[in-house]
């Protein structure tokens, strides 16, 4: 299986993971001959898709969650939100029975790095990313040697760490393009926003709610709403901030495209130095596949490969497949392990390889 832009497909790719949206089925698993779809999965804001091809054959994509977790975790948001936006009233209670499946799956796969991407469209973009950003907080939390309990309270404040989002004004918050000045203050309230709505949820700790209101505080002050610095910003705090930057990063927007996992990391080992801590940082970038398998690499000869299996620990030295040579023609596929080769490396990674990585501004993770 690999994960490829729609732009790549070719008749003889099945898809390998079924696409939806809205909860609708629009490609089911197996169906081949899809580039007729291109143009409909674009108006949707779906821009990849997972395939199968005779390339891809046998590379496994693991994952830290089962795709059943992570779909019933999203579902599970979105109607609680839903509901709470009718009728003013959050039910916490099965947000919390998803976010113990996700601590199940978590603690029961400790070797695996995540991998994948959800490939929803933009404009369930809140719902994926909240889903993803719990995931990579508890990883970080599962490193810190959290107990359950304390996992558990993570998740749940990670997982409504945007719910604030909900009263800030539809056209505001998903505006295309850049946001005025004033439009950018009034997104910031959502922190505020998301404390004060989880504060009237009885049963909800504290621990929980204080996600919500402190996600975007910076150890150096320079965060919102209040600018806490220092030892005023929480363990939690400092983790889902970390979480938060990453997934809205390497995810696909509206007005910008992804960054490549090397990118995102590179990114927070910089701001380590400020903004972000450097602890956390580490413990965080060390369970990432950062070429994650089935992605499409170039190698420092040249030559273009896919990614087959991880080696633990060394994130930049997968074992790869070689797909096409230094002159761009295809070539009989051969596997090369980037440790017994050391003197071959990644240089590129697929966005890499097919576009300039755009910038990022305040708003994109703000
Ligand atoms: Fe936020």
């Amino acid at each position: 299986m690999r994960l490829i832009s729609i732009d790549m497909l070719k008749p003889d790719m099945k898809i390998a993971r079924a696409v939806t949206n809205k909860d609708a089925l629009i490609l089911p698993v197996g169906k081949s001959n899809v580039e007729r779809y291109v143009p409909n999965l674009r108006n949707m804001g779906i821009e990849y898709v997972y395939v199968e091809d005779e390339k891809s054959a046998d590379i496994e994509i693991p994952d830290a969650i089962s795709d059943v977790t992570r779909a019933n975790c999203k579902q599970v948001l979105q109607e609680t939100a839903q509901k709470f936006a009718a009728t003013d009233r959050l039910d916490v209670r099965e947000l919390e029975s998803c976010v113990d499946m996700v601590i199940t799956d978590i603690l029961k796969n400790p070797d695996v790095q995540v991998s994948l991407n959800d490939i929803a469209s933009n404009d369930e973009y809140t719902f994926t990313h909240s889903v993803s950003t719990m995931v990579y907080a508890l990883m970080i939390g599962r490193k810190l040697k959290y107990n359950e309990q304390t996992l558990s309270i993570l998740g749940l404040g990670t997982l409504l760490h945007d719910i604030g989002k909900i009263i800030i004004e539809h056209s505001v918050m998903y505006k295309e393009g850049a946001l005025s000045k004033q439009e950018y203050e009034y997104v910031k309230m959502h922190a505020l926003y998301g404390y004060q709505t989880l504060m009237r949820v009885p049963n909800m700790p504290e621990q929980a709610r204080q996600i919500a209101y402190t996600h975007h505080e910076r150890l150096d002050g320079s965060g919102y709403p209040r600018g806490l610095s220092g030892a005023e910003v929480s363990e939690f705090a400092r983790i889902v901030a970390i979480a938060d930057v990453y997934d809205a990063l390497t995810t696909d927007r509206c007005y910008r495209k992804k960054w490549p996992a090397r990118k995102a990391m590179e990114f927070l080992l910089e701001k380590s130095q400020k903004e972000f801590d450097c602890k956390l940082v580490g413990l965080f970038t060390q369970q990432l596949a950062i070429y994650p398998n089935g992605s499409m690499i170039r190698l420092s000869d040249q030559s273009i490969a896919l990614v087959c299996r991880q080696n633990a620990g060394m994130p930049l030295r997968p074992v790869v497949r070689v797909i096409q040579n230094s002159r761009g023609e295809d070539v009989r596929p051969y596997e090369i392990d980037l440790i017994k080769q050391l003197s071959v490396t990644i240089i590129e990674s697929e966005l890499e390889i097919r576009r300039d990585i755009p910038a990022v501004s305040a708003e994109d993770i703000g």
